[in-house]
């Protein structure tokens, strides 16, 4: 099949770098002689036939920025037969004959729906999360682990002067990635993650009355968004350690910033690999990261594929974290 025009969406949460790999996406195809539509929010676009044309200078100016150009959503909708039926009909009447997805595994549930409906769709893993389980990396995850880090250092400043205990959630609901990395980063007393659970009294309080003892006034606790409430962690510590604590939820603000070097490198090779399968009319794919370099997988292997928790990292945390 002769691919003349591409569509390119994002979906799901956004990520930074999720425009480095709209830029790469539309600046490969063009340079292909193809022509490249824009769908905008997601899976919605398609359903309400939402779609813009994008030339060489619709993507000037935004590899540096975060969020996303074409918006992003979740789509109930598109999750019905009817919705997916809408889209295939969008695509038909755009002369859209793939589309590269940018976004996490709910994004790629949506590719291989679609593909399986007759039009070819290419995964980007994008999720500041890390939670795709066929990849080694999600574009976003690089800048946004670095922002956890930065408010975290904040956070300790004024914990250290008032020998207080701050416990932070950061977002994750069921992955632990950002609290691993952030809590390592940050030299955080104790890190809780969705994938090991730790006993309150045991692990986190005694660990903290253990520190006091050698000396130590001030404690961090990095907790991932899945794990529980930060504000009731922080009165159980206070109440049973009397060590004064306080909750901060980070929250969107983990979202948002400039792309990373990382993450902006990143997209746009993924950005790339995608439009390369797409132009051979070959769908139903992702590409991931797998040491270090830019592969490719089906997609219903891909969403089938189990992601190892760092355990390794985790026991460097918790063996340096006294
Ligand atoms: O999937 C990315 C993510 O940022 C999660 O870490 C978080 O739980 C969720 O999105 C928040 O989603 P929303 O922006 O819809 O509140």
């Amino acid at each position: 099949m002769k691919v003349k025009t591409i569509g390119v969406l994002t979906s799901g949460g956004d990520a930074p770098g999720m425009n480095a790999a709209v830029r790469a996406v539309v600046r490969t195809a063009l340079s292909k002689g193809m022509q490249v539509k824009g769908i905008i929010r997601g899976y919605n676009g398609l359903i309400d036939d939402d779609i813009v044309d994008m030339n060489i200078r619709s993507v000037s100016d935004i590899i540096h920025r975060g969020g996303t150009m074409l918006y992003t959503a979740r789509s109930p909708r598109f999750r019905e037969e009817e919705g997916i039926q809408m889209a295939v009909q969008t695509c038909e009447k755009h002369g859209i004959d793939g589309i590269v997805c940018i976004g996490g595994d709910g994004t790629f549930r949506g590719a291989r729906d679609l593909s399986l409906h007759g039009v070819p769709c290419v995964g980007v893993p994008a999720t500041i999360d890390n939670d795709i389980s066929s990849t080694e990396y999600t574009i976003g995850f690089d800048t946004a682990v670095n922002t956890c880090m930065e408010m975290v250092d904040r956070l300790r400043d004024t914990a250290q002067s008032h020998d207080r205990c701050t416990v932070v959630e950061v977002m994750g609901r069921g992955a632990g990635y950002l609290a691993l990395h952030s809590g390592v980063a940050c030299g955080a007393t104790t890190i809780l993650v969705p994938e090991i659970r730790l006993d309150v009294e045991k692990d986190i309080i005694d660990k903290i009355l253990n520190s006091q003892r050698t000396g130590k006034k001030h404690f961090i606790v990095v907790v991932a968004e899945g794990v529980g409430s930060v504000d009731r962690l922080a009165q159980q510590i206070q109440s049973v350690t009397g060590i004064d604590s306080r909750a901060t939820v980070l929250g969107h603000v983990q979202r948002g910033g400039t792309p990373s070097v990382r993450d902006r490198v990143t997209a746009s090779k993924m950005g790339y690999e995608a439009v390369q399968l797409l132009s051979q009319g070959i769908g139903n794919r992702v590409v991931a990261e797998k040491d270090g370099k830019i592969v490719d997988y089906d997609i219903y292997d891909a969403l089938n594929m189990e992601k190892d928790f760092d355990e390794y990292l985790h026991e460097v945390a918790n063996a340096i974290s006294n």
